[in-house]
């Protein structure tokens, strides 16, 4: 997409709200102001540059939603509910229609609007497994050991934690990106078997209509506890429970509080509940937050035998003539390389027969598997090769027969190319501020 072209979408969009404002068709207005809303967070997000641009945005947001949210209780009013004035719990039922925001008496299960949530709710509980196994994780011991420690145990020995031994209540992954902690999780909804494993992106829960994104944590949390044991994975936490200070929104601080509220469990059973998160900047956490997460580990940049591993699991069963001891070479090689870096080089590296074929302007005859049928051994399968080669024929990728090629596999000389290639993406910088994190906060993972 163009850079500027979803703010332009979503001024047209909010133009066109006002028109119809205007014209007092407000069921449209407010379809459009969200909308419209929706794009603007888009653009903050992705294309807007500097805190100026964004704040500006943000404040305009913020004028949209109060215009929403006040068509929105006139409409409702229409339809015969009774709404309490200006507020943003507007929606709710006379009977809790008088009590404060953040109670947890609203128990009446049969709320249209709480179902709603609900059912919105249901798309971030991950049902399939993602089939990521301890095992595909390589190294990171420690942060396994202490996520088997914390989700494992306790379902399968539930009578080794009765009494003072409680098992943890939030965990933190941290650490640069790219080293594992969203595949971690994806280990832990695999392997905890017998538990409800939430997913939930910040976006979900920052949802398109920001009032009614504190009601998606509480409710997030009402849901976890029907469906305990249950573990919520927040990836990204950082841009939902950034510090609170002066300048931010109400919707922002509103769901922070919530988010506390319910982590504390104050008048709710959090028994059972395992809170997962995920950030690659640990400090912008809020430190109430911060507290929440009472065990906070360091995913660091793999060690090289991690990344040895790396290497060996990417390249999977692909046919490679890579020894043990180039691997161990490319290991030594890529310090500095977050997992995704390698996971990169690889998948590269693997393209780069592909590429011979489509370039090679010779091939040769050889002796091999029938890349159709496995079991036979045909003589006259074509590999590129280079123009010198003895039995080299000169013709081009488009004149081999479909059976009769045979793909060269992945050679070392390959992999050193695309290594030179592909530089690292964790920054110094980034590293220093971790550093000082996990010595002041954490835990080595
Ligand atoms: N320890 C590891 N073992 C195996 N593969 C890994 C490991 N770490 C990273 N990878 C590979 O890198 C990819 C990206 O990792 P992941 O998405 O978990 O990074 P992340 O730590 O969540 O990064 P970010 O902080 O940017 O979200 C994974 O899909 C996986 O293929
Ligand atoms: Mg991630």
């Amino acid at each position: 997409m163009a850079a500027g072209s979803t703010l332009q979408k979503a001024i047209d969009i909010v133009t066109k709200a006002t028109e119809e404002d205007r014209n007092k068709n407000y069921e449209e207005a407010l379809r459009l102001y969200e909308h419209g809303v929706e794009y603007f967070l888009h653009a903050i997000k992705y294309e807007a540059q500097g805190d100026k641009a964004k704040d500006s945005i943000r404040a305009k947001c913020l004028q949209y939603l109060d215009r929403a949210e006040k068509l929105k209780a006139y409409l409702k009013k229409g339809k015969k509910k009774p709404v309490k004035d200006g507020g943003s719990s507007s929606s709710k039922d006379s009977k809790s229609g008088g009590k404060n925001n953040g109670d947890s008496s609203d128990s009446d299960s049969d709320d249209p609007e709480k179902k709603k949530l609900q059912s919105k709710l249901e798309g971030a509980i991950v049902v399939e497994k993602p089939h990521v196994k301890w095992s595909d994780v390589a190294g990171l011991e420690g942060a396994k050991e202490a996520l088997k420690e914390a989700v494992i145990l306790p379902i399968k020995f539930p009578h080794l934690f009765t009494g003072k031994r409680i098992p943890w209540k939030g965990i933190l992954l941290f650490g640069p990106p790219g080293t594992g902690k969203s595949y971690l999780a994806k280990a832990v909804a695999t392997e905890a078997n017998n538990s409800t494993f939430f997913s939930v992106s910040s976006s979900d829960l920052v949802s398109k209509w920001l009032g009614e994104s504190e009601k998606l944590v509480k409710n997030l949390f009402e849901l976890a506890r029907t469906h305990k044991p249950s573990i919520i994975f927040i990836d990204e936490v950082d841009s939902l429970c950034s510090s609170r200070s002066d300048n931010e929104s109400e919707s922002a601080r509103r769901i922070k509080t919530e988010f506390l509220v319910q982590m504390q469990g104050v008048g709710s059973d959090n028994d059972g509940i395992l809170v997962l998160g995920a950030t690659n900047t640990p400090w912008i956490l809020d430190s109430a937050i911060r507290r929440r997460f009472e065990k906070r580990i360091y995913i660091p940049l793999p060690e090289e035998h991690a990344r040895l591993v790396m290497f060996k699991l990417h390249l999977g069963n692909t046919s490679h003539c890579l020894t043990e001891e180039n691997i161990r070479t490319l290991a030594k090689k890529t310090e500095g390389y977050s997992g995704a870096d390698i996971s990169i080089v690889v998948r590269d590296a693997l393209m780069q027969p592909v590429r011979k074929v489509q370039s090679s302007t010779h091939f040769k005859k050889i002796t091999g598997q029938s890349p159709v049928d496995k079991e036979t051994i045909c003589d006259d399968l074509l590999v590129p090769c280079s123009p010198g080669d003895a039995g080299a024929i000169e013709m081009t990728w488009m004149e081999v027969p479909s059976d009769k090629l045979s793909v060269p596999p992945v050679t070392m000389g390959d992999m050193l190319k695309s290594l030179s290639s592909t530089k690292p993406t964790v920054n110094e910088e980034d590293m220093k501020k971790l550093d000082k994190f996990t010595e002041d906060f954490g835990q080595e993972g």
